[in-house]
């Protein structure tokens, strides 16, 4: 038996395989079984009514796709009316993604969900911008992510996950920051922060102009950032960033992560995440690995003794 497991700061889930929030809906229960997730991880909501960005909201870019969605929600109200009895017909526990403008509204969010039943975990989503500080990112640095974290964890029992922005110049510190203040887990990460112009309209692609680029092309900055942070941090690490295929999941976990999200590949091969699972186990099986957990971390980072000279 394989044991396929993960455990993320005392939160077990039956297998690592999420998908990352935004790419996943209620539609893709016709295609995949819900019930073989390791989790299931909604799309953000507010606290209040959003109607998202002006279209284009998305572009297709080689190997990559660029999104300015701007997250549209109906609320909290409607999450936890709706949203949340949808999902507890399904085993897997449910991770509510959530976003405000201020950490004062982060903490009233996660106080109202913090007795809600049938919410498992909650992951902030703080790649968003703080108006409290021109609009930067809260993620962006490690002052704003220490305040954001602090009101929630102060707002909450629920395990807290925190999901990070690569769109910063020292991810470390910012990790550091949310692990300081209480969060149980980190993920690495959003989407890298991308601009695309058609040519022949002269226009940008996007109706919001920049807007996050997603897919296999960021996977290497991820991973990189991935490792550092499990390098600095005590917490578990959840990749995040153009995983398409099981040899990704690997990668991702001899990185240094504990568990990983899915996106983009979503929309490309809706079946991805259930291949995924059963790929993980062959390929544990065929490797001898009993445990998937084993792999966190394992890379082989030291340089090896030179055996025979180079030919060069
Ligand atoms: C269309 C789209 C919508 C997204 N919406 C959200 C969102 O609501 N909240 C969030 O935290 N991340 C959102 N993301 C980012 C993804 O969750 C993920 O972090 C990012 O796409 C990198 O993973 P990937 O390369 O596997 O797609 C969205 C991404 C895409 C492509």
């Amino acid at each position: 038996m394989i044991d396929l497991s993960v455990n993320i700061n005392g939160f077990t889930l039956k297998n690592p395989i999420m998908p990352a929030s935004g790419t996943f809906d209620k539609e893709l229960a016709a295609i995949i079984d819900f019930n073989a997730l390791g989790a299931i991880v909604t799309k953000t909501f507010t606290l209040d009514k959003r109607a998202g960005n002006p279209t284009p909201r998305a572009c297709e870019l080689p190997n990559a796709m660029l999104n300015a969605i701007g997250i549209p929600s109906k609320g909290i109200d409607y999450y936890i009316s709706h949203t949340v009895p949808y999902y507890q017909q399904y085993s897997s526990p449910l991770i509510a993604s959530i976003s405000a403008n201020t950490a004062t509204d982060f903490g009233l969010i996660a106080k109202q969900l913090d007795t809600v039943k049938g919410i498992a975990c909650i992951e902030a989503n703080i790649s968003c911008p703080n108006i409290e500080a021109d609009g930067k990112a809260f993620a962006m640095q490690a002052n704003s992510t220490s305040k954001v974290v602090k009101a929630l964890r102060a707002a909450t029992h629920l395990p807290l996950w925190v999901k990070l922005t690569p769109n910063t110049s020292d991810i470390v510190s910012v990790a550091q920051a949310a692990e300081a203040e209480g969060a149980d887990a980190i993920i690495v990460g959003n989407t890298l922060l991308g601009m695309a112009i058609d040519i022949t309209t002269r226009r940008p692609k996007l109706g919001n102009i920049m807007g996050g680029l997603s897919g296999p092309a960021i996977k290497p900055i991820m991973i990189r950032m991935v490792y550092q942070c499990y390098k600095h941090l005590s917490i578990p690490v959840i990749g995040c960033g153009g995983i398409t295929t099981f040899e990704d999941v690997i990668e991702y976990f001899l990185a240094g992560s504990t568990a990983v999200q899915v996106g983009t590949a979503n929309f490309i091969q809706p079946s991805t995440m259930t291949n995924m699972i059963h790929d993980l186990e062959d390929y544990c099986q065929k490797h001898n690995i009993h445990r998937l957990s084993e792999l966190t971390g394992a890379v082989i980072d030291k340089k090896l003794p030179t055996i025979t000279a180079l030919p060069y």
